[in-house]
């Protein structure tokens, strides 16, 4: 979480922070600070957001050629001004912004006492600040070494801009577990954790690997290891549009995100659905495909939504592929001590690709052998970097915190694996395949015909939004579309929702219902269509109120439900891409109503880099 921004160039550096900070905001947005270096070092730092720093630098000295900037999600230390990053370590000598958790700053802090160092902050970024200027000092080295010696004594994650007033004209940059991504362009450097900031001005970046060290100064980028080894540069081109990190018009990222996903999901099959060869190309997989297909056990892994989208695979694998599957919270599996067999495929789902526990659950399956495939949102991120293969899910950037189009993308890619698997399986004949295949291509439009529907969702938020409670229910495919609109509600409009398989309700949250609790059952026509007709009976028969999102045309659900959501009729196999649609809708309207920091909810940060 937090995210990090630097210039080094002609330019004046304060604009460039600014604006990157302002679309690294998604990443914790709970205090801003940066520090300008012209002759001396000035810092600024507030509690609140950006707008808050832009406010309170009205009037000040913000000139200056180099700069870091940081925006935080509090790990060490509530969210104020003095525990704001920069942070300078005791003499001013070293100005420091961190992205990650350095875990044994406590040791760490303790010694630095005892060598006479006081601390200001509560945070563990203040200590590495000391501890650098400690082993500067004692050294007598360059501020290069005694950031690199630093390191080695350092526990944890961090993704780090370091300036230093002795050596003005150069910030050092470094990387373990936190990502951070250096722009080059003529005569200056842009640094930043994600390419968002750097779009603008270069496409050319180096993405930073563990353990790197780069030394910057407008004119030159020398990169080698922490234990001083020299490294090659790789510079990479950015394939990535300004217009894809604006709001576009739309009031919300969310709500762009939202309506982006006819467009997204045809991302996602370029170049891998060829409708009119019949044929499924999945490029990054190839090579392990003959593991894949011999395969006794797909394990997925995954955080939140991504989880959720891992769920639906589940249905899918051992739907269309006859693959055992389980599925695991990331965070759980890691410290569960999991059988995993060098046979397994182990599938990490992730929008960031830098979700902390996925990483980690990731590295117990590797040293497990397992065959171990990411399906990532974030080009250059750290999962693809870690994984065997993978498949890039192609929605571009997603902004808003809460999860629409890459939750739809996963879906897709999950759908598409299973396809391709369930046919070099033998277990999915050629007419199933391609009726799925052909079921599969029409979702883009599908979802278009369901977004045109979006102001009837927004009068029937209107009539929930107080609601304490919401509860959401479906079965088989759309259970798991069920937890991800109780997600989406919470995580947005701070409404209390659950979701379970709408069978459950009978064993407890039954108990629940009444008239002020709206129940949303997704209830498309599937095989359990009747039982979860049932379902709605028993709401009703309580007093609920049903909101149903239905079949299109479903008169006899119409009937018995105070209000109907509809989508177009498909198979099962591709109904969470459509239910789930309105789902992120109605939460969105809801949350607006309420006054709700929609794209920045209270407390969470887009991407999850702590564990
Ligand atoms: O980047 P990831 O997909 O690994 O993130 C996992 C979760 O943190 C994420 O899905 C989170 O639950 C979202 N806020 C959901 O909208």
């Amino acid at each position: 979480m937090c995210g990090i921004v630097g210039y080094i160039g002609n330019k004046e550096a304060y604009p460039v922070l600014i604006k990157g900070l302002q679309r690294l905001e998604y990443r914790g947005y709970d205090s801003a600070g940066i520090a300008l270096i012209n002759g001396g070092t000035n810092i600024y730092k507030v509690k609140g957001k950006v707008k808050d720093l832009e406010e309170s630098v009205k009037n000040k000295d913000i000139s200056g050629t180099i700069g870091i900037g940081h925006t935080r999600w509090a790990t060490h230390g509530e969210p104020n001004d003095v525990n704001a990053h920069p942070h300078m370590s005791e003499n001013g000598i070293f100005t420091v912004i961190h992205n990650g958790i350095i875990e044994n700053y406590s040791r760490l802090k303790s010694k630095l006492i005892d060598r006479g160092y006081s601390f200001k902050s509560e945070t563990d970024t203040e200590v590495l600040a000391n501890l650098i200027e400690h082993i500067y000092k004692v050294g007598n080295i360059s501020a290069e070494i005694a950031v690199r010696l630093a390191l080695t004594k350092v526990v944890g994650a961090y993704g780090l801009l370091v300036t230093c007033v002795d050596e003005k004209d150069q910030i050092i940059a470094a990387r373990k577990g936190s990502p951070l991504v250096i722009g080059v362009g003529q005569g200056e450097y842009f640094f930043a954790s994600d390419a968002t900031p750097i779009i603008e001005y270069t496409n050319s970046v180096i993405y930073l690997n563990d353990n790197d060290v780069a030394i910057v100064t407008k004119d030159s980028l020398s990169l080698k290891t922490i234990s001083n080894e020299k490294l090659l540069p790789k510079v990479q081109k950015l394939d990535l549009d300004i217009g894809e990190i604006e709001k576009g018009g739309y009031d919300h990222f969310m709500l762009k995100e939202i309506f982006e996903q006819s467009k997204s999901i045809n991302d996602t099959f370029r170049g891998r659905l060829a409708i009119d060869n019949k044929d499924l190309i999945l490029g990054g997989i190839h090579q392990v495909m003959p593991k894949l297909i011999d395969a006794k056990r797909i394990i997925i892994i995954g955080c939140g939504t991504s989880w959720h989208a891992g769920l639906v695979g589940e249905y899918l694998f051992e739907d269309l592929a006859k693959l055992p599957t389980e599925v695991e919270y990331a965070s759980e599996f890691r410290y569960r001590k999991p059988v995993i067999y060098k046979e397994d495929i182990v599938i990490a789902i992730s929008q960031s690709g830098e979700t902390a526990d996925t990483l980690a659950a990731i590295k117990l399956a590797k040293e497990a052998g397992a065959t171990v495939i990411g399906i990532c949102n974030v080009v250059g991120s750290s999962i693809p970097r870690e994984t065997d293969a993978g498949v890039y899910t192609h929605a571009g950037p997603e902004i808003g915190v809460a999860s629409t189009k890459a939750f739809t993308a996963q879906v897709t890619v999950l759908t598409m694996m299973a396809l391709l698997l369930g046919r070099k399986r033998n277990v999915l004949g050629d007419e199933k395949f391609l009726k799925l295949l052909n079921e599969l291509s029409q979702v883009p439009d599908k979802i278009a015909e369901i977004l045109e529907q979006s102001d009837d969702i927004k009068q029937v938020s209107k009539l929930y939004s107080d609601a304490p409670n919401f509860l959401y229910l479906g079965r088989g495919y759309l259970f798991p579309v069920a937890l991800e609109g109780a997600l989406k509600l919470k995580e947005i409009s701070y409404i209390h929702a659950e979701g379970y398989p709408a069978a459950e309700m009978k064993h407890g949250p039954i108990a629940l219902i009444d008239e002020k609790m709206p129940v949303v059952v997704i209830a498309t026509k599937d095989k359990s269509y009747e039982k979860i007709v049932s379902n709605i009976q028993e709401v009703k028969a309580r007093k609920g109120v049903v909101i149903a999102v239905v079949t299109k045309g479903d008169s006899v659900i119409r009937g018995m439900a105070d209000y109907v959501l509809e989508v177009p009729d498909s198979h099962a196999v591709v109904s969470p891409l459509l239910t789930v649609v309105p789902l992120q809708l109605l939460s969105y309207y809801i949350a607006v109503l309420r006054d709700c920091n929609v794209d920045q909810p209270r407390n969470l940060a887009k991407s999850v880099t702590v564990e």
